[in-house]
């Protein structure tokens, strides 16, 4: 089942919005991780940076085929060999990975979906301990170019209090302009 909402307008539309190399130094993505699962990869517009930052693999999940095709081929061109493409339904199956497998989750524009919790949990089944979630998601404000509904658009503080739900440590907010806000949460035990 798909996220609510989580259809993207054109890719050059979309990757317009984000400097994906600042997003992932500003919420720990760095070489000290190795295995990285991507719930919602899109256009592979931050798959692509973060291959480029961790030592093993990048998991790039998507629910759609035709979107994993543009980021296969995106990640093609720039010459990488590290991103496993997987069309999964994190929704109904969750990742498909082992527990404690990776050292880092990207959640990233997709905390809208109908149970955040649900989700952030199975984010925190995956991670080792000490492993890492970098959070992104519109700010919550109307005037964005896009981003979900307002009226299901999460704000810091909801992601806050969903992450807490689900286990985790939780870092302050980082402002990543011109539109996103991100958080780095941590699985401590
Ligand atoms: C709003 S886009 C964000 C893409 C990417 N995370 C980014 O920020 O550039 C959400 C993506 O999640 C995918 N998606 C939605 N529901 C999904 C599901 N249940 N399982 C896997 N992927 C899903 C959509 O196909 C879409 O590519």
């Amino acid at each position: 089942m798909k996220v609510r909402e989580s259809g993207m307008p054109d890719q050059r539309v979309w990757e317009s919005f984000f400097d994906p190399a600042i997003i992932l130094a500003k919420l720990a993505l760095t070489s000290a991780c190795r295995d990285v699962v991507e719930m919602g990869c899109g256009y592979g517009t931050f798959t692509t940076d973060a291959a480029r930052v961790v030592r093993g693999s990048v998991y790039a999940l998507d629910i759609d085929e035709s979107i994993l095709q543009l980021a296969k081929a995106k990640t093609r061109a720039a010459g990488l060999t590290n991103v496993e493409f997987r069309l999964q339904d994190f929704l109904q199956d969750g990742t498909g990975l082992a527990d404690g497998s990776v050292d880092y989750v990207m959640l990233f524009n997709i905390l809208h979906t109908e149970d955040p919790v649900a989700l952030l949990r199975e984010a925190y089944r995956n991670l080792t301990v000490n492993g890492k979630a970098g959070v992104i998601h519109w700010n919550h404000d109307p005037k964005t170019p896009r981003g979900p509904p307002m009226a299901i658009r999460p704000r810091p503080a909801d992601c806050v209090n969903w992450a807490k739900d689900a286990g985790f440590d939780c870092s302050s907010i980082h402002d990543l302009p011109p539109y996103h806000y991100g958080f780095v949460l941590t699985r401590l035990g």
